[in-house]
Formats: C-alpha cells, sequence, structure tokens
C-alpha cells in the first residue's frame, strides 16, 4: 500500500484524495483552511461535486482517507505528496503562484524523509524547477526529493468518472525513477502514460486548455455565422464532429466559455507568450470572441424585447456550467451586471448554485424554485444547461411569465417546439428557426 499526500482539497485535490484512496492507497490530505477539514471530518463536502460525498465517506469509513491541518502529521510516512492549491489569475493575467510557494515551503520545512512532490495545480512553465529550489533553500536540513508535473484533465461536475478515466496521464520529470513511481500509481486506470521533461508537461496541460477553449469561441463565430445565414449550428456542429479530426466534443455553442481554468489560464499563457516576446494572435482573438458574447446575448435579448429599462428578467443558471457549484467567472455574473445596467430586475434559479451566487451578485433576487422565479418575468435566459431545465413544465412556465419569452443561451430547446407552444424563442445560431 502506498501512502500519498494530497495538499488542498478543493475541485481538484479532494477528487484527487478520494480517488487515489478508492484505488487502495492509504492518503491524507492537508488544507490551511480549518473548516474545510472540520467539516470534512464530520463528512460536510467543501465543493458540490456528484459522487464525491460518497466516494469521501466509503474511503474515510475504510480508514484509507483522513484529512488534516497539519504538514507536520500529514507528512509524516508518505512517498508522495501532491499539490493541488489554486493558482488564479494576478491583475496582470500571470498566474499567481503565492499558494504553490507557500505549500513547497511547508513541504520543506515538515518533510522527514525523502518524498516526490508532484505539482497537480496547473503552473506557468518552469515551476516545476521553482518548486523544487524554494523546497531546497526551505529545507532545514537537507533530504533527498524529486519535483515532477502531473497536470490534471478532470472536468468539474464529472471529475470522478474523469480522473478514474483519464485520456493520458501526462508526467514530466528529468528523474527517471521519480517519473517511475509516479507512474505506478496511474497504472490501475490503464490510460496511456506520456513522460517527459518538466516544462514540456507544464505546457500540455496549458495548451490542452488553451485548444478547448479555441474550439468552443471557434464553433460561437460559426454560430453567429450561421445565425445571420440561416444555417443551424447544432447540426453543423453534430456534422463535423463526425469527422475523427475534429471530433463531436466542445462544439457547443451558447454563452462562451467560464469557470476556475479556461480564463485563468489563457490569461497566464497569454502573459507567457509576451514576456517572451511571442504575440500570441490567435489566443487574443479566442478571449475576445468568448467575452465578447456574454454582452451580446443580453443585447440580443434587449432587441428581443424592445429594451430592457424597467422589465424583470430571470437567469435559470448560475454556476459556469452544469453539475457544479463554481461561480468563479461564471458568464452568468457579467449577463447579470449587463441587464442591471440597462435597468432591469434581476431573479435568478440555479439549483446549487445559490449559496456561492448570492454574495457575488446581492441585487440579483434568488428563488428556490424556477416556476416561482418566472412568475411575472418579461423573459427567461438559459444561463447554464442544467438538466432539469431540459424537462421543465413550459406550459407552465409560459402561463406564469408576464410575457412569454425564452432566450436560450445555451441551445437546450428544439425552435420548432417552442415556436408550437407559442413563445417567442431565440437560441444561439440557430438559422431563421430560432433566430430572428
Ligand atoms: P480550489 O480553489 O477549489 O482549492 C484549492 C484549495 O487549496 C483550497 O481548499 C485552499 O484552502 C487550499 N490551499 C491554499 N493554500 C494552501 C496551502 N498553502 N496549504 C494547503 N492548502 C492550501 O482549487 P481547484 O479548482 O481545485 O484548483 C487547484 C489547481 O488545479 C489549480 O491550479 C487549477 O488550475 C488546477 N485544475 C483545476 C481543475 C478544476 O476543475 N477545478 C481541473 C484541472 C486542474
Ligand atoms: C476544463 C477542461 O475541460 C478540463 O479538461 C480541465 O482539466 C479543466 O478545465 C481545468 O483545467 O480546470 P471545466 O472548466 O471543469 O474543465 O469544464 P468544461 O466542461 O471544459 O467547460 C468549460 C466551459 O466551457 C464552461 O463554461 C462550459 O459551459 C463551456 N462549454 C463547454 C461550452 O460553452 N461549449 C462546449 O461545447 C463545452
Amino acid at each position: 500500500m502506498k501512502q500519498i499526500t494530497v495538499i488542498g482539497v478543493g475541485y481538484v485535490g479532494l477528487v484527487t484524495a478520494a480517488c487515489f484512496a478508492d484505488l487502495g492507497n492509504r492518503v491524507i490530505a492537508i488544507d490551511v483552511n480549518e473548516q474545510r477539514i472540520e467539516n470534512l471530518k464530520k463528512g460536510i463536502m467543501p465543493i458540490y461535486e456528484p459522487g464525491l460525498e460518497e466516494l469521501v465517506a466509503r474511503n474515510v469509513r475504510a480508514g484509507r482517507l483522513s484529512f488534516t491541518t497539519s504538514y507536520r502529521e500529514g507528512l509524516q510516512g508518505s512517498q508522495f505528496v501532491f499539490i493541488a492549491v489554486g493558482t488564479p489569475s494576478a491583475d496582470n493575467g500571470e498566474a499567481d503562484l503565492q499558494y504553490v510557494a507557500a505549500a513547497a515551503r511547508a513541504i520543506a520545512e515538515n518533510m522527514t524523509a525523502p518524498l516526490i512532490i508532484i505539482n497537480k495545480s496547473t503552473v506557468p512553465i518552469g515551476t516545476g524547477d521553482l518548486v523544487a529550489d524554494m523546497v531546497r533553500s526551505a529545507q532545514p536540513k537537507p533530504i533527498s526529493f524529486s519535483v515532477v508535473s502531473c497536470p490534471e484533465f478532470l472536468r468539474e461536475g464529472t471529475a470522478i468518472a474523469d480522473f478514474m478515466n483519464p485520456h493520458r496521464t501526462i508526467i514530466g520529470s528529468l528523474d527517471p525513477a521519480a517519473a517511475e513511481q509516479v507512474a505506478q500509481l496511474y497504472l490501475p486506470l490503464r490510460a496511456p502514460i506520456i513522460i517527459t521533461d518538466l516544462r514540456t508537461a507544464e505546457m500540455i496541460k496549458y495548451a490542452s486548455n488553451a485548444f478547448l477553449a479555441t474550439k468552443i469561441s471557434f464553433i460561437n463565430e460559426i454560430a453567429d455565422i450561421c445565425e445571420a445565414l440561416g444555417a443551424d449550428v447544432k447540426e453543423v456542429a453534430a456534422g463535423m464532429g463526425y469527422d475523427k479530426r475534429i471530433g463531436p466534443a466542445m462544439l457547443d455553442a451558447g454563452i462562451g466559455w467560464g469557470g476556475s481554468c479556461f480564463p485563468k489560464d489563457i490569461k497566464a499563457l497569454i502573459y507567457m507568450a509576451e514576456q517572451h516576446g511571442v504575440t500570441p494572435h490567435i489566443l487574443n482573438s479566442v478571449t475576445r470572441v468568448n467575452y465578447d458574447r456574454r454582452k451580446s446575448v443580453v443585447e440580443r435579448l434587449s432587441k428581443m424585447i424592445n429594451g430592457l429599462q424597467g422589465k424583470t428578467i430571470g437567469l435559470l443558471g448560475l454556476a459556469f456550467k452544469e453539475n457544479t457549484d463554481d461561480m468563479r467567472d461564471a458568464p452568468s455574473i457579467t449577463a447579470a451586471h449587463e441587464l442591471l445596467a440597462a435597468g432591469a430586475s434581476v431573479r435568478a434559479y440555479d439549483p446549487v448554485a445559490r449559496e456561492v451566487a448570492q454574495p457575488l451578485l446581492p441585487q440579483v433576487q434568488m428563488f428556490d424554485d424556477p416556476y416561482e422565479m418566472a412568475q411575472g418575468c418579461d423573459a427567461v435566459m438559459i444561463i447554464t444547461p442544467w438538466n432539469e431545465f431540459k424537462q421543465l413544465d413550459l406550459e407552465k412556465m409560459k402561463g406564469l411569465l408576464k410575457s412569454p419569452v425564452i432566450f436560450d443561451a445555451r441551445n437546450i430547446y428544439n425552435p420548432a417546439e417552442m415556436k408550437a407552444l407559442g413563445f417567442k424563442y431565440r437560441s444561439i445560431g440557430r438559422g431563421f428557426n430560432g433566430g430572428k
């Protein structure tokens, strides 16, 4: 049985800890947030992620998973330590490494035996070397260690399945013995393992996220062209996706990408490129296309209902995507601010993100029920494609709205059906059906 320490119990750290425990390892997770650790000891999750509570409970019961705020206790007896702390954007777009640096220092000060330190956080190219320098200089006495990069590719909402069934595992290290030991941890997942140098592994993570975001901005631009020319982007995407060189994933047009990763990782990649004299033309355009959309959907709604002043608009969904409570850089925040600035009153319903969203959107009136929210609204906008919105009683909804207007910024409904139901309906890039 291997013993693993995971630092950080957020979206990546807690999933990593619970999944490695479920694979039969002994795992101790450390966090500096005392409330989070205290709650985890009582079985209360710090985040919403489907299946996580059960997975954590099962492995705690089996004695394979435990939690602590003490680095000394958490590192005792471990051969591996994963750093899974946040790397948010600094004001200039650069990744803020303060949490990684604090973790590296705490590891150095508390390790008592040789360790493999694995960077799971998404970190700028060169951070592996930096962490090695930090640990070396903060150690009270020299103890051998190796730094390995092992970026994470899971998505929120499907994190456990993604961790357990990765498309590939990337391991970056110049120390073949350390890389081999980390590879052993991932062997049970039976995915291809690619061993490369540290900087290349770090870059694979940024390039992957940037490519996926590019795919989404691309289909969003195509959606706008479809809308102008009378084609249906959903069918265009499906038709394109059958080409194995393109693939069907990440081709859902809508309000654009948000979340804790694409926005900050693309900013960080742009920053790194510019710092080294490279102009990232594509990344700059991908970003512009994305953020322009958040405003343009509100402008489109405004045209549809002859202005927003004095109107009441209901938002269905606030989280940046379905099956999460994560509100980091959620398109709903921009949309709500645009609506408020145009003089509308804004209401919202989200199945799980209400608590996280309320302090970020104090002027938005939150509801616990989508129908209560809809009562008396001049229009409803679909912002997050939660499954439960796909099965709403639309007849009932129509009866509750002041006027039967739905702006579907995620293309979850069928334009012909919505028309037949008597809605004034508009979606994204669905030709003359769901368009004008
Ligand atoms: P998060 O904000 O959800 O969690 C970070 C956790 O680290 C928090 O609980 C925080 O209290 C803790 N922490 C901060 N400093 C600490 C320290 N010095 N010692 C111990 N704990 C500390 O972050 P996240 O979304 O899990 O992201 C973590 C990293 O993984 C980021 O670099 C992110 O880019 C990357 N990543 C995230 C996802 C995702 O879906 N969220 C997917 C792949 C990669
Ligand atoms: C993304 C990547 O998919 C993961 O591989 C990566 O590990 C993670 O970032 C990360 O580095 O943190 P995540 O942000 O959880 O995962 O969610 P995605 O499903 O990729 O969605 C990102 C955003 O794009 C969401 O706002 C989503 O609604 C939007 N999206 C996604 C679209 O608009 N269209 C699509 O076709 C797919």
